[in-house]
């Protein structure tokens, strides 16, 4: 069960971005957000590290929390300059489907 479920979520993000072109963009942003967000918040969005809040309990919607990522706020870094705003818009519907 290990090995199995460590190879899903090696292909996972592969199997994702080949989606995103077709579909809503929900998966591409994991390989994304495990890159550049997990750090701080954590693989479920609860961790809180470094001061982060807990995404699951986030009243943010899609457009204040482009806005926050893109330009970072406190602590939380801004990505506007490492990310397109495809992948802000990508990582950002990702972290909506934490709960
Ligand atoms: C260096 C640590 C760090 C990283 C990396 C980081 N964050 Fe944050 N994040 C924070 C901190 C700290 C806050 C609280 C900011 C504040 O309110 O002062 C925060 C807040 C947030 C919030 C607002 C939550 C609320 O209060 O409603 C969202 C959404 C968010 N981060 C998403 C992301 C996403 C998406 C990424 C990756 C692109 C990311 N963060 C990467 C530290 C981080």
């Amino acid at each position: 069960m290990n090995i199995r479920f460590a190879a899903l979520s090696l292909l996972l993000p592969f199997l994702a971005v080949s989606a995103a072109s077709a579909q809503a963009p929900v998966l591409p942003g994991q390989l994304l957000y495990q890159k550049n967000c997990q750090r701080c918040h954590g693989a479920n969005g609860k961790a809180g590290l470094n001061g982060a809040h807990d995404l699951t309990k986030s009243n943010l919607n899609a457009f204040g929390r482009t806005y926050l990522v893109t330009n970072g706020m406190g602590k939380m870094p801004a990505f506007g300059k490492t990310l397109t705003p495809q992948q802000v818009q990508q990582v950002v519907a990702y972290s909506l489907t934490l709960r």
